[in-house]
């Protein structure tokens, strides 16, 4: 998929949505009520974005594991997963928010794939944001996955192994090319894991853990981790003079 990211210093922010169940069960509500509020958490968090200066913003909905909750539970998510997709697609075009879902699509069900496919039709020229959603996704998968592809299957030159994976992760992940790494991965929840998202893409990730549920995240709660991020000192391995 062809890339329309900027050319200089994108800021790339993931989150690990967590902690649904929990706000439910505080508010004597179903899962489901959790996971519904954490669809609007999602609509605040995506209009405030671009105003913070974020690039690429990727979002954990829905792990592979997550197959393995119960059905009512899965069926409620893939609602409102499908739901999100064709609700907010012009509110997308409007605000200029490219859409990717990234992740495996042969197990989902056939009306998702087609929403997803529309979607990322109807936003592919949007540019301000890139917003990735991670649906049916494992990292470990997704590099076992592009491991397997063998190197012809390489798009264009490569400079160096490292780049070559991850082009090849892109590529079997249906992510648009050319993202670039994660810069800041938050997990909600107070919950300190990564859980299988963004292993490979998260190699020099500064990490924040909130103990914010995700329910209740937003513009707020945003906004003061990436002013966090701004002030960490990070380095890649070279002294602090010498790394930008
Ligand atoms: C983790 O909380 C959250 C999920 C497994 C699903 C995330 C889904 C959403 C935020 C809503 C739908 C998404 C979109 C894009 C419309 P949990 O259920 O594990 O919470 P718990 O740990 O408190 O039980």
């Amino acid at each position: 998929m062809q890339s329309t990211l900027p050319k200089h210093d994108p800021l790339h922010v993931g989150i690990i949505m967590d902690g649904n169940g929990r706000w439910a069960a505080q508010h004597g509500l179903r899962r489901t009520a959790g996971h519904r509020q954490g669809a609007e958490a999602v609509r605040r968090t995506v209009e405030a974005a671009g105003e913070l200066g974020i690039d690429v913003l990727t979002l954990y909905a829905f792990s592979a594991d997550n197959w393995q909750r119960p059905s009512s539970e899965v069926r409620a998510l893939m609602y409102l997963f499908e739901d999100f997709l064709s609700r907010e697609r012009d509110r997308l075009v409007e605000n200029d928010v490219r859409l990717n879902v990234i992740g495996r699509r042969d197990r989902l069900r056939p009306s998702i794939v087609s929403a997803i496919e529309s979607s990322e039709r109807a936003t592919r020229a949007c540019s301000s944001l890139l917003l990735r959603l991670a649906v049916d996704y494992s990292a470990r998968w997704a590099i076992a996955a592009a491991s397997r592809l063998g190197t012809q299957a390489a798009i264009g030159p490569v400079p160096d192994p490292v780049s070559d994976l991850t082009c090849r992760i892109e590529r079997v992940t249906h992510s648009v090319a050319g993202v670039p790494p994660v810069d800041l991965l938050i997990r909600t929840s107070g919950e300190q894991r990564l859980s299988d998202f963004l292993l490979w893409e998260s190699a020099y990730a500064e990490l924040l853990f909130l103990p914010v549920l995700w329910p209740d995240f937003g513009p707020e709660q945003l906004a003061t981790a990436v002013e966090d991020f701004h002030n960490r000192n990070r380095r890649f391995g070279r002294l602090p003079a010498l790394a930008s």
